[in-house]
């Protein structure tokens, strides 16, 4: 949600803030823009376009019209303000002096704006950012700091923002709090980017912001500053992410390359942590003590890594004993949540910054829980925040549609659920090294299930015209039809919704006639018959069946069904996670089929960065 470049250098700024730009695409946007210091005028120029980057790019040719070596960029993803040139950022104050881009929201932009039109000044546009752009200038006395400084004492909210000032040809001033920003220190450069995606063509030596910080940049350093403007040291890491896995490498979209990505996925993130016939989890210190005390465990997320949770529970119940609740990031908060020193919250994310999941976390803490957090993308604002983190190691996610993410956590969470039980002396030494086998048999098995793609895409071509499919199952298939119809729902807009097989009756069945397309999960063995019962009952109201089931009762359900997708037989552990790659493929296949823009779908964004 909104991506942020900005670049000071020697080389021409604007293709780098560009190309910077066409790799936050992902985060989702709707509309682009850029402001440089033009040496010559010695004044900021700034261009903006409603809609995809492409038409800014080609107003710019690519960027090489402007001559200038430093400058901000912006995808802007509405929300103060309908998508509009004028909305766009960057965001000027009104003498052109300061620009801004800003990811986040200003809480008190309207009385802010209130106050500055009382003192005359006029605005353009409806966005709270212009608020800060106009709120510089107003507080500017020759000290683009200063006036920051006294700009971020008035302002509430979270903001990550990058700043020009036509009379500071030399550096950008860059702040945080609560959305993200990172630091780029480059050969001869500096940059900022929301994620590191966006400058890995110009370094990998990057530094994480901290809320309340400020960076100014110049061409041959970065200083930082806390929110008490001191200054401060930053510690510089290096990113291993390579720049073509962010890249599509040849396939049509980034959906599908990572569906396939998804069995090399599994084995970084599982082989490290399976050793000499035990789980090692070098990364993690849950003491025996605070295991053995442990009343609660919290699961918390929002959207597919909350479908990873429900499995969990399911998991960590069955396994441990241990009471689980599963709470949406966006609900934790008002529910006024039961946490105390003896309760493991587990945070799942993965970009490690949905603002939702985020101010849940904080919460736990500050009512004393213990931080858990499974995220991807490293050095995260959760990832920060935590404890304990247990990177997924699956790689740069770009598809809006999670994949090769939603499968690295479920692995990792059912590998935990599986530690703790053996920890915990829950299961049998015996029990234990039989899904231990089952996780080294996970990569290969899903490569099978892979390789069968072209029948799910033939599936795909009957149903791809319905415009309403329902999902069925019970215990993990009814959290893996969670996922199935989040992921259809998402990427190719037919109207989905997943049921627990048994509710059915209560209500939702009236919903079925001639036709409609029930796609119906019965890979839990153990519930095998009951979901068989399901699908005869919508059968017999007309419905059209397609399901899911594992090989060995493959050829009983195809007596009954109309289409019938399979997948190896597997340890209950890693059902869903085997599970939901015919289910990837076959949403994946019908967007495809209805023509729908895939990595991008409308009004959605990567990285839900407000509330
Ligand atoms: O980055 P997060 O895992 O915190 O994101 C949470 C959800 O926004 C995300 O899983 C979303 O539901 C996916 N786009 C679904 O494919």
């Amino acid at each position: 949600m909104c991506g942020i470049v900005g670049y000071i250098g020697r080389e021409q700024a604007a293709p780098v803030l560009l190309e910077g730009l066409s790799r936050l695409e992902y985060r989702g946007y709707d509309s682009a823009g850029v402001a440089v210091f033009d040496a010559e005028a010695g004044t900021l120029a700034v261009h903006k376009a409603k809609g995809r980057l492409q038409v800014l790019s080609e107003q710019l040719h690519g960027g090489a019209d402007l001559n200038s070596t430093m400058g901000v960029g912006h995808t802007r993803w509405a929300t103060h303000g309908a998508p509009s040139d004028i909305n766009s950022h960057p965001q000027v104050s009104h003498s052109g002096r300061i620009a801004v881009v800003h990811n986040g929201i200003i809480e008190n932009y309207a009385e802010l704006k209130a106050f500055l039109m009382a003192q005359g000044v006029p605005f353009t546009s409806e966005t709270d950012t212009e608020v800060v752009a106009q709120l510089i200038e107003y507080f500017y006395e020759g000290d683009l700091l200063a006036a920051v400084g006294r700009v971020l004492r008035r302002i509430q909210g979270a903001y990550a923002l990058g700043i020009l000032c036509a009379d500071c040809p030399d550096r950008i001033v860059a702040v945080r709090k609560d959305s993200p920003l990172i630091l780029g220190y480059g050969e001869g450069c500096s940059l900022i980017a929301s994620d590191v995606t966006a400058i890995l063509g110009h370094t990998r030596r990057v530094g994480y912001m901290e809320d309340g910080e400020l960076a100014v940049l110049t061409r041959e350093s970065i200083q930082c500053y806390n929110h008490l403007m001191q200054p401060i040291e930053k510690k510089i890491v290096t990113v291993d992410w390579e720049l073509d896995a962010a890249e599509k490498g040849g396939y049509e979209h980034f959906m599908f390359k990572e569906i396939m990505e998804q069995p090399d996925a599994l084995r970084r993130c599982l082989s490290p942590r399976i050793r000499e016939g035990d789980i090692m989890f070098e990364d993690l210190s849950l003491s025996q003590e605070f295991l053995q005390n442990m009343r609660r465990i919290y699961i918390v997320a929002c959207g597919s890594s909350c479908h990873v949770g429900m499995v969990g529970k399911y998991h960590l119940e069955r396994l441990t004993r241990i009471p689980v609740e599963v709470a949406l990031g966006s609900e934790f908060r008002y529910m006024d949540p039961i946490v105390d020193r003896h309760t493991l919250v587990i945070v799942i994310s993965q970009s490690g910054e949905t603002l939702d999941t985020m101010a849940a976390l904080r919460e736990a803490r500050r009512l004393g829980g213990r931080i858990l957090s499974i995220v991807n993308v490293v050095g995260s604002s959760i990832a920060r925040e935590s404890n304990q983190v247990l990177y997924t190691w699956a790689g740069p996610e770009i598809a809006v549609a999670t994949t090769k993410a939603y499968t690295t956590q479920l692995a990792l969470l059912s590998l935990l659920a599986l530690w703790m039980a053996r920890r915990l002396g829950a299961v049998s030494g015996e029990e234990f090294q039989a899904a231990l086998a089952a996780f080294q048999e996970l990569p290969g098995k899903m490569e099978e299930v892979l390789s069968r793609r072209d029948s799910i895409q033939y599936l795909a071509s009957r149903y791809f015209n319905h415009d309403s499919i329902f999902f069925i199952g019970r215990n993990l298939d009814y959290a893996l039809g969670l996922e199935g119809s989040l992921k259809l729902k998402e990427i190719s807009y037919i109207h989905s919704e997943a049921y627990a097989a048994g509710e059915l009756k209560h209500g939702t069945i009236s919903l079925i006639e001639d036709g409609t397309l029930v796609v119906a999960l019965s890979t839990y063995g153990k519930l095998f018959s009951k979901a068989m019962s399901n699908v005869i009952e919508v059968k017999a109201r007309g419905a059209d069946v397609l399901s899911l089931t594992v090989e060995s009762r493959g050829e009983e359900m195809r007596h009954t069904a109309d289409g019938v997708m399979s997948i190896p037989d597997i340890h209950e552990l890693l059902l869903p996670c085997l599970g939901v790659v015919p289910l990837q493929l076959f949403a994946y296949y019908v967007a495809l089929m209805r023509g729908c823009d895939i990595d991008k779908p409308r009004n959605l964004a990567k990285s839900v960065t407000v509330e």
